[in-house]
């Protein structure tokens, strides 16, 4: 990863947080983007990006102008930033449908859409993060995972419109991350059975790096012992 420049959504969450310390750890200048306004103290982010709604596409076009002004190129774009609901159809509301979407398809699109041509110059690897759960969505899981389908179908997508130009698309597909927020949610759960921040960054370096170049278009479950 020396010398490559990586851009992580959502840098400032769980994963994000533990993403950015995995590739800086291997070398990688990493860029962090994040609605927060800012990144924990001790991030080592070569450039931070706070106060970036994603969901804009204005915002993301100037967040992907500074990347290019700065580093001239970009690596690797790993889109970490989404979120989750659990609500039924019954006692929900049509609101959730399209906050789901926003927050987890039109993020993963705009960021995708900005950074594809500076991937293009040199080569590059896209990850998404896509959810398990959207392969069969279980009671009260509607929304969340019609929204992960739409991650899932723009990776395979965009895998094949960018294939042969040299830039990798792939989605990892966790279960349950063992986070404060899960554990806070599923007090009595077996929390060493979920995989951790830490295990499935390993997995998105992986797919951000050279070891993966023969692999696009894959959605990969990583779901720990669930
Ligand atoms: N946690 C799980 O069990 C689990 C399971 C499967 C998949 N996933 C997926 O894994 C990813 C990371 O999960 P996590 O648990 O690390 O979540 P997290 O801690 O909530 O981190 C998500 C980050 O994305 C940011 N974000 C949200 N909307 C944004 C926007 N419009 N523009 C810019 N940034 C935005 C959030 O900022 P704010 O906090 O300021 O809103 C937050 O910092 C998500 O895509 C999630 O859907 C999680």
């Amino acid at each position: 990863m020396k010398g490559r420049v990586i851009a992580v959504t959502g840098a400032a969450g769980v994963l994000g947080a533990a993403l950015v310390r995995n590739l800086a750890a291997d070398g990688a200048q990493i860029v962090g983007i994040d609605l927060a306004k800012g990144f924990a103290g001790d991030a080592p982010l070569a450039l931070a990006l706070p106060g970036v709604d994603l969901s804009d596409e204005a915002a993301i076009n100037a967040a992907f102008a500074a990347i290019a002004q700065r580093f001239g190129k970009l690596d690797g774009l790993a889109n970490i930033a989404g979120g989750f609901r659990w609500e039924t159809l019954e006692g929900g509301a049509i609101e959730t449908w399209d906050k789901l979407y926003t927050l987890n398809v039109r993020t993963a699109v705009l960021a995708c859409k900005a950074g594809a041509p500076l991937l293009a110059k040199e080569g590059g690897a896209i990850v998404n993060v896509g959810a398990n759960a959207s392969f069969r969505a279980d009671a009260g899981m509607g929304a969340y995972a019609a929204s992960k389908s739409g991650v899932s179908r723009l990776t395979e997508s965009l895998a094949a419109e960018l294939k042969d130009k040299g830039v990798r698309v792939n989605a990892v597909m966790p279960s349950i991350i063992d986070t404060p927020a899960n554990r806070a949610d599923m007090p009595n759960a077996e929390f060493n059975r979920w995989v951790t921040p830490e295990a499935l960054s390993d997995v998105i370096a992986f797919l951000l790096s050279d070891a993966a170049r023969a692999i696009t278009g894959v959605l990969l479950p990583v779901t720990g012992r669930v």
